[in-house]
C-alpha cells in the first residue's frame, strides 16, 4: 500500500517497500513510472484517470520493475483519499506474478494440447461425464464432415450413432469400465464406413474416444478370407470330382448304350432318366473341376468386347425366343487385356446365363444392357438386367461357393465362384450391385496392363 500525492510518493508501507527492495527515502525520491515496465506506462496512466473517475473497478495489471532490476506481474487498484489535508492517491498493489506465470504455463500447455490434438491422424473425441462433447480434433472434423459447431457442447449421441458403442460409453462414464475398444459402422459423408473406437476413461473429466477408419482393412480382408474360401473348397472339391468323374461317365455310357439297345418300354422312360441325371451330374463334377483347376491360364492380348460379341451369338436364339432384348454399348477404341479367351467366356457366359435366369423369374419381357468402358487403367464391362435384383444381404454372398436361390436340382452355385476365382486371378474385380430401376449389374474390372 502506498500514498502517492501530486505525482510523488509519500507514504508506502513495509510490505511495498520490501516487495520493490527500495527504502522509505528512497522511494520518496523515485517517480512512480521509474518502476513500471515503459510498454505499460501509458496504459497505468490511463486506468488509474479511469479508477479514480469511477468508471473502472476491476484491478489492471502491469509488469513492474524492483530494485535489483527483476520484473514483476502487478495487479492495482487506486482510490481517492485526503492525505494531510489534500487530495492524494491511495494504491495497492498485488504482486500476481506467480499467477501469471500460472497462467502463461497452463495457456502454453493448452496450444501444446490444441497443437497435439491436431497433428494426431486419428479422429479423437473427449466426451465429458454429461454426455456432451468437449471437443474434438480436425482430423475427427475431416472424417464426420462436421464443425466444431455441431460437435462441440452436443450429446454424443447426436454425432455417433450406434447403439452398442454409446451403451458402452456410458459404461466408461460411469467408472464400470476403464477401457472398451470396439468397431461399429456409421454412415459418414454419405458413405458406409468402419471405424474402430478406443474409449478410455479420462480421471474424473470423462472419456477419450480415439477413432480409426478400418473400412478399407475390412474390405480387403472380406475379399482375401472368400478367395481363402474358395481356393480350400477348390482343393476338396477337386477331390471329390476326380473320384466321381469315372464312375459318372460309366453310367452315362452304360445307360447310352442301353438306350441303344432297345430296351422295353416300360424301362426306357427309367434309362433315359438315369442318362439325363448322370450327365447333369457329370456336368456339376465339370463345373468343379474348373473351380478347382490349378494350371495357370493360357492368356493372350484381346479385346473384350470380341468375347462379348462371341457370348451374345452363343445366346443369340435363346435370347429370341424368351423375349429378351440385348442391347450393346462397346468402347471401340476398348484397349487389349491379356486374358485367357476360355476362361473369360466362362465369366461372361456365367453373369449372362444369370441374368437370363433372373429375367426369366420375373416373366416381363426381359432386357439386358452390355457396357464396356475404358476408366483409368482398367477396362470395366458392366451387365445390367431387369431382374428381381439380388436382396442387400446377398450382394456379396453371391460369390460364396453353392450360394444359390435357385431350387434343388436347378444351379449349383458355382456359377459366381468360378467366376469370381477367375477374375482374381486375372488382377482384376467382380462385384454386384443393385440397378436404381430394377434388377441388378454384374461388373468385371481387369488391369490394362495384367500380365
Ligand atoms: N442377375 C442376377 N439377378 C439376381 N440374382 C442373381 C443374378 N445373378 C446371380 N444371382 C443370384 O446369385 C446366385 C448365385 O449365382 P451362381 O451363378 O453362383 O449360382 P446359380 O446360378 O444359382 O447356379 P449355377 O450357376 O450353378 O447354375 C443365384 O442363385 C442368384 O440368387
Ligand atoms: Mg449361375
Amino acid at each position: 500500500m502506498y500514498i502517492i500525492q501530486d505525482g510523488r510518493f509519500v507514504f508506502a508501507n513495509h510490505r511495498f517497500l520490501d516487495r520493490i527492495g527500495l527504502t522509505e527515502d528512497e522511494l520518496l525520491n523515485t517517480d512512480q513510472y521509474d518502476l513500471i515496465h515503459p510498454e505499460d506506462s501509458e496504459m497505468v496512466r490511463q486506468n488509474a484517470i479511469e479508477m479514480l473517475k469511477g468508471i473502472r473497478t476491476t484491478p489492471y495489471e502491469y509488469r513492474a520493475y524492483n530494485k535489483a532490476g527483476e520484473m514483476m506481474w502487478v495487479a492495482e487498484t487506486v482510490t481517492s483519499i485526503q492525505y494531510q489535508g489534500r487530495r492524494a492517491v491511495l494504491g495497492s498493489a498485488l504482486n500476481i506474478t506467480e499467477q501469471k506465470k500460472a497462467e502463461e504455463t497452463l495457456k502454453a500447455q493448452k496450444e501444446l494440447i490444441d497443437n497435439i490434438l491436431a497433428t494426431i491422424p486419428d479422429a479423437v473425441l473427449v466426451v465429458g461425464r454429461d454426455s456432451n462433447v468437449i471437443l474434438a480434433n480436425t482430423a475427427f472434423y475431416d472424417a464426420f464432415g462436421m464443425n466444431k459447431r455441431e460437435v462441440e457442447g452436443r450429446p454424443v449421441s447426436e454425432i455417433i450413432l450406434a447403439p452398442h458403442l454409446l451403451k458402452s460409453l456410458l459404461k466408461i462414464l460411469l467408472d464400470q469400465e476403464p477401457q472398451i475398444n470396439l468397431e461399429f459402422k456409421q454412415e459418414l459423408k454419405g458413405n458406409a464406413k468402419t471405424l474402430v473406437v478406443s474409449m478410455m476413461k479420462m480421471g474424473e473429466k470423462g472419456a477419450l474416444l480415439i477413432l480409426d477408419n478400418v473400412t478399407e482393412e475390412r474390405q480387403k480382408q472380406e475379399r482375401l478370407f472368400l478367395t481363402d474360401r474358395l481356393s480350400s473348397i477348390g482343393e476338396m472339391s477337386a477331390g471329390v470330382a476326380h473320384e466321381l468323374n469315372n464312375p459318372l461317365t460309366g453310367i452315362v455310357s452304360l445307360s447310352q448304350l442301353l438306350l441303344e439297345s432297345n430296351p422295353p418300354e416300360d424301362l426306357r422312360e427309367d434309362i433315359t432318366d438315369i442318362h439325363n441325371e448322370a450327365q447333369r451330374a457329370a456336368s456339376i463334377v465339370k463345373n468343379l473341376l474348373t473351380f478347382s483347376r490349378k494350371h495357370a491360364p493360357v492368356r493372350e492380348s484381346i479385346q473384350l468386347n470380341r468375347i462379348i460379341e462371341d457370348v451374345l451369338l452363343l445366346r443369340a436364339y435363346e435370347h429370341k425366343v424368351n423375349n429378351i432384348k440385348v442391347a450393346t454399348h462397346l468402347a471401340p477404341d476398348l484397349p487389349e487385356v491379356v486374358v485367357d479367351y476360355h476362361q473369360m467366356q466362362q465369366v461372361f457366359l456365367n453373369i449372362v446365363l444369370n441374368a437370363e435366369s433372373a429375367m426369366a423369374e420375373v416373366k416381363n419381357p426381359g432386357s439386358l444392357i452390355v457396357t464396356t468402358r475404358r476408366l483409368n487403367g482398367l477396362v470395366t464391362v458392366s451387365f445390367s438386367d431387369d431382374g428381381p435384383g439380388i436382396p442387400q444381404e446377398n450382394l456379396h454372398r453371391v460369390f460364396d461357393p453353392f450360394f444359390t436361390t435357385k431350387e434343388v436340382g436347378k444351379g449349383t452355385g458355382l456359377g459366381l465362384s468360378i467366376c469370381y476365382g477367375i477374375v482374381t486371378q486375372h488382377g482384376g474385380k467382380i462385384y454386384a450391385k443393385n440397378n436404381a430401376g430394377k434388377g441388378a449389374t454384374f461388373i468385371v474390372e481387369l488391369p490394362v496392363d495384367s500380365q
